[in-house]
């Protein structure tokens, strides 16, 4: 079976996007699922190309348990032939995947929080110009919505 692709996007791929990959690619690996998905993370603009994740977001990721790295890149067209799902993080993120060229593809695009049930919809916030409690708050967010999406895409791709 191909490979299940999932992008998170947010608007400089360095707090929130990359944690989403590193929160998911921890919840996949501890099903043992890890080999059934690619996942990458990107960011709308381009003021962070080639940077490491915030150090804030690292560290508070490690104090819950998870430990990732990244490179930050920028959305592009082609991630729509790439990816089989788009995730942005926020509603002025998912306006920019909007206005990509995508017409003969069928990626699916949907917010981060579609996937949660305690503020369905709602956008993932940025952190990035606040204080510690807000790292732990996104982690939070982005922790109970991940489990949500694999438990999504597990039933929907019968990875079971
Ligand atoms: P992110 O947070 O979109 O969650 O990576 C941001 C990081 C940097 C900037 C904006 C948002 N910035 O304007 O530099």
């Amino acid at each position: 079976m191909d490979k299940v692709k999932v992008l998170f996007v947010c608007l400089g791929n360095i707090c929130r996007s990359p944690l989403a990959e590193g929160v998911f690619r921890h919840q996949i690996k501890e099903r043992g699922i890890e080999d059934l998905f690619k996942v990458d993370s990107c960011g709308t603009a381009a003021y962070h190309i080639g940077e490491l994740p915030d150090e804030r977001s690292v560290a508070n990721a490690k104090e819950n348990g998870v430990d990732y790295t990244h490179r930050a890149r920028q959305l592009k067209a082609s991630d729509f032939k790439d990816f089989d799902l788009i995730i942005p993080m926020d509603d002025s993120n998912l306006h920019d995947v909007n206005s990509l060229d995508k017409r003969i593809y069928d990626t699916k695009i949907l917010k981060m929080r579609y996937f949660d049930n305690e503020g369905h919809n709602q956008d993932v916030p940025d952190p990035y110009y606040g204080g510690p409690q807000g790292f732990q708050n996104v982690f939070d967010i982005i922790d109970r919505s991940s489990a949500n999406l694999v438990d999504y895409l597990v039933e929907a791709y019968q990875l079971k």
